[in-house]
């Protein structure tokens, strides 16, 4: 995150000798990206982070690419997933990938998890679509709630609390960095005025979490395709203080500001996150175009560089055959897509929209997973003829 951020005791100087009450020293860790180059924070342990008790067998954690599934524009129902395992990692189903993300839903059961877990080589994204709790990290507390993005930089040991009820998560896996766009940042890393949010809306940790029992604690790390089993006899949530830019955080949807416009405004206006090779972007309720003659509906377009994958979250979508919320639709590069039938004149006059969405466009093609396969909707490439009956649906009126 481009801006400081401190949480808890720390010495005045970086570097310098900071004792626990017994006399000891804290242990200090620097957390850092991009070889020194990249944002950092200082964290001061009451153990040393490097002290591993044992490490168990890793436990195979991956998927399969279907590489030979058509190339077709794709929906993929999910809705009547309630739960897709257990506990948050068993939870997750993976529904497509390539060398840059991996996205994946996450329905657990289970509200509680019996450890921790850290990704290694990703930072992930989760967003929530139903469900709350408290996201506990080694650099603090962040509570969520529904609309939540939870970005969760790599490395960062963290455990999940899920409030009871259903919850139903969306899981952006990046293989680089997650950041803000930077055409919305000045030189210094701040948001401009012109950015659809802004540091403001931006929940870093709210206080720390101390766990000082001794045991045994397990952190599952996830590299590759492998959850490495590794055991401490103490918690990882033993920090007294941290600073600097690196941290988790919380933005929620409904604090993305839409950008409007006369005439009908391209999807980067929806951009919310960037990573290498791939774009997170939010739509969110606004007014439509105002020019007397607008068409609020998109035109059709040709992707020539980039998958687009709409994942949808509300608006007036639920009640209509066809695009339900959970559900996917991925159009890929070379495919050209736009309005079903009949949508164009419909949209017409129409003056706002409700919808809520999460859209990732990758510039490297996708493909789905085996375990998506199962939720494919054989009919949908062939939903732009003439014939077909389903209602306008709300995803026509997106990109
Ligand atoms: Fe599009």
């Amino acid at each position: 995150m481009p801006f400081y951020h401190k949480l808890g005791s720390i010495p005045h100087k970086r570097h310098t000798q900071f004792r626990q009450p017994d006399g000891t020293l804290y242990a200090e860790q620097l957390v850092g990206t991009l070889g020194f180059s990249g944002v950092s924070s200082l964290l001061y342990h009451k153990n040393p982070p490097t002290k591993i008790e044992r490490i168990g067998e890793p436990v195979p954690f991956s998927y399969k690419l279907a590489k030979e599934a058509k190339y077709a524009p794709s929906h993929l129902r999910t809705l009547g997933e309630k739960t897709t395992g257990t506990d948050y990692l068993k939870a997750r189903r993976t529904m497509m990938a390539n060398n840059d993300c991996a996205i994946s839903i996450c329905n657990p059961s289970e509200m509680e998890m019996a450890y921790f877990y850290k990704n290694a080589i990703a930072d992930e994204v989760v967003f929530v679509h139903e469900g709350s709790g408290e996201l506990l990290t080694q650099m603090g507390r962040i509570e969520f709630r529904p609309g939540d993005y939870l970005v969760i930089p790599r490395t960062i040991i963290h455990k999940f609390r899920f409030n009871e009820g259903q919850v139903r998560l969306l899981i952006i896996e990046s293989f680089s960095p997650v950041e803000t766009p930077r055409r919305y940042r000045n030189h210094f890393g701040q948001l401009l005025e012109h950015s659809p949010f802004c540091e403001r809306d931006m929940r870093a940790p709210s206080e720390l979490v101390h766990e000082d029992e001794k045991g045994e604690y397990l952190v599952q790390i996830k590299r590759e395709g492998f959850l490495h089993q590794y055991y401490y006899d103490f918690s990882p949530l033993d920090v007294v203080g941290w600073d600097g830019y690196f941290f988790p955080y919380a933005f929620s949807i409904h604090d993305f500001e839409p950008i409007t416009g006369r005439i009908h405004q391209p999807p980067p206006v929806h951009q919310t996150f960037e990573a290498h090779n791939f774009v997170i972007c939010s739509f969110v309720p606004r007014l439509y175009d105002y020019h007397p003659q607008s068409i609020p509906a998109p035109y059709n377009h040709s992707n020539v560089d980039s998958d687009e994958v709409l994942y949808y979250v509300a608006g007036n979508f639920m009640s209509r055959k066809g695009i339900d919320i959970a559900s996917f639709t991925i159009h890929p590069s070379g495919i050209t897509h736009g309005p079903h039938p009949g949508t164009i004149e419909a949209s017409i006059g129409k003056v706002a929209t409700e919808e809520l969405a999460v859209m990732i466009d990758t510039f490297k093609p996708l493909y789905l997973t085996e375990e998506a396969m199962q939720y494919v909707d054989e009919k949908y490439p062939m939903s732009w003829q003439d014939g077909h009956t389903d209602p306008p649906r709300a995803a026509d009126m997106m990109d």
